[in-house]
């Protein structure tokens, strides 16, 4: 039997964390810390032990709205776009700071929440975290406008004047809550937005940790406010509330969409990154063992539980069965165990009723046909933990080839030429990410122009970071967030005409 009180003494578990892991949580709503309007509550599952940590408020209408009030009044009366940009930018690196300051703390709590192997948290998502809040906090000094020139005849100088577009709701999953709270935060913030941040309800941990520092920083009160909750409840009030301007939302097809269609009633602003089915193309001049290592990597890094994960495998037929067998061999010896275990290499996945969504495929691939040539179930009784899995000669009509599984399954196929392989990779509703290996340049540039997908690798897997825009083509969702594109999303661009001429 997994001891949870005994995991949580591990000793890389600081004191603070131990504390904050056991809390009874609540929501900010315009600097006040609530519990929710009916007094509901959701419990926080550990995922290595199956056990509950502690709870957050269950959200009502009631509380989104509120929430949306106090954002409205902090957008309003100007407490935080009215600031110097100086001013802003000074409290944005500070709360950088702070995400660094408190690197470890974060480390473990994003371990403890997610499962995710500690070694990772503090490689990916809290140097994330503190890097695109860096990044970010750049732009409140750098939100320039653009002198233009009419052919009206007249005495007309005309420029354009890029203004935050108002209170924004950010809705995020529960794969990467770190990472995604800065996403869905810090733009806004440079913008001069506000936010209400609603996190995913199995991992609002992390989000409520960095909400606690925004206020340390001194972002004003009401400026940032997060409601935790249900999304049919809580997420469904805020993206039809008519008093919201602009809803970033990361997650899944069907949610994204139903959130599209609500913000549309009030024309409010939408930007959706959806999943993704991402196709790994193994070209037959690729150096194989580092093709091997890296389509292990696309597929298994976060458990699966990732929207650019390679989760379906291209390999030309000359190399394809000693790319298989060398995966499968990487896949095999993968260490799964909890997050904070030092050995852990796979850590379990986030939830009960996730880890039976990805059993079901596995029964799905074997029932359709599919080949397994490693994993392909459950390991142990405690905790959400699954094989890395492998699946050979997946055809295109299987569900494993087709949809978003978000777990550690990777589902192959042989092709024979360039023009069968990019026919076979775009073959897909979704259009995220793609990576091609390859030694040849001029192969790369051939193929890159030609698959669908908001990023290609070429080489490499899963690298995002602040500068390089990152979105989705097709049913992966619109707009761009990374970059000074993701910035464009929080502003509304004031074309103004002046007559100078003798009045
Ligand atoms: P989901 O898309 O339903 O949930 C994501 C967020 O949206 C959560 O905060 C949720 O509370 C909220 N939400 C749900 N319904 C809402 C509504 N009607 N209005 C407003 N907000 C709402 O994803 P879920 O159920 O957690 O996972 C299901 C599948 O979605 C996964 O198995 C995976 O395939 C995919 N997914 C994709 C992600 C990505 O990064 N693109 C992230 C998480 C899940
Ligand atoms: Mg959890």
């Amino acid at each position: 039997m997994f001891d949870l009180a005994a995991y949580l003494k591990t000793p890389c578990v600081p004191e603070t964390v131990r504390e904050f892991a056991a809390r009874s949580h609540k929501n900010l709503i315009g600097g006040e810390w609530r519990d929710a309007s009916g007094g509901a509550r959701l419990d926080v599952y550990e995922p290595s032990s199956g056990q509950a940590m502690c709870s957050v408020p269950s959200a009502a209408v009631g509380d989104a709205e509120a929430a949306v009030t106090a954002a409205r009044a902090a957008f309003d009366d100007k407490r935080w776009r009215g600031m110097l940009p100086s001013e802003r930018e000074k409290i944005l690196l500070h709360l950088a700071d702070l995400v660094d300051a408190h690197f470890d703390e974060l480390c473990v709590l994003e371990s403890l929440d997610v499962g995710k192997p500690l070694a990772w948290t503090k490689i990916v998502d809290v140097p994330e975290a503190s890097r695109y809040t860096r990044y970010m906090a750049g732009f409140c000094t750098r939100l320039d406008g653009r002198t233009t020139h009419t052919s009206i005849p007249g005495d007309l100088f005309t420029y354009t004047l890029e203004q935050p577009v108002g209170v924004v709701v950010g809705i995020i999953p529960w794969n990467f809550p770190l990472v995604m709270s800065a996403w869905k935060i810090m733009a806004p913030l440079a913008a001069g937005c506000s936010v209400v941040l609603k996190p995913a309800e199995n991992t609002p941990l992390s989000a409520i940790r960095l909400i606690e520092l925004c206020l340390e920083a001194g972002v004003p009160e009401g400026v940032v406010n997060i409601v935790t909750g249900l999304g049919s409840i809580v997420g469904a009030a805020l993206v039809s509330d008519p008093r919201v301007d602009k809803v970033t939302f990361t997650g899944s097809v069907p949610t994204g969409k139903s959130i599209g269609r609500a913000a549309m009633d009030n024309v409010t602003r939408v930007t959706l990154e959806l999943g993704g089915k991402s196709p790994v193309i193994v070209m037959p001049d690729a150096d194989l063992e580092q093709a091997a290592k890296g389509v292990a990597d696309a597929i298994f890094f976060n458990t699966g539980q990732n929207c650019v994960a390679g989760s379906r495998l291209f390999a030309h037929k000359d190399i394809y069965d000693r790319l298989i067998a060398d995966v499968a061999a990487i896949a095999d010896k993968m260490v799964l165990a909890p997050g904070l275990d030092p050995s852990c290499e796979l850590g379990p996945l986030v939830s009960e009723d996730h880890m039976a969504k990805v059993l079901t495929y596995l029964d799905k691939g074997r029932e359709e046909g599919a080949e397994l040539v490693c994993g392909g179930g459950r390991e142990g009784d405690t905790g959400y933990f699954v094989r890395p899995t492998v699946f050979s000669n997946a055809a295109a009509g299987m569900a494993v080839m087709r949809e978003e599984i978000f777990g550690p399954v990777l589902s192959a196929q042989p092709f024979e030429d360039e023009a069968a392989v990019i026919k076979a990779a775009n073959a897909t509703e979704f259009g995220l990410a793609a990576s091609i290996w390859t030694r040849s340049l001029s192969t790369a540039h051939r193929l890159i122009p030609e698959i669908d997908a908001g990023t290609v690798w070429v080489n490499t897997h899963n690298l995002i970071d602040a500068p390089i825009p990152f979105g989705g083509f097709k049913h992966s969702g619109f707009g761009r967030e990374n970059g000074p594109e993701n910035l464009a999303a929080y502003l509304e661009t004031k074309s103004v005409w002046i007559n100078y001429g003798d009045q």
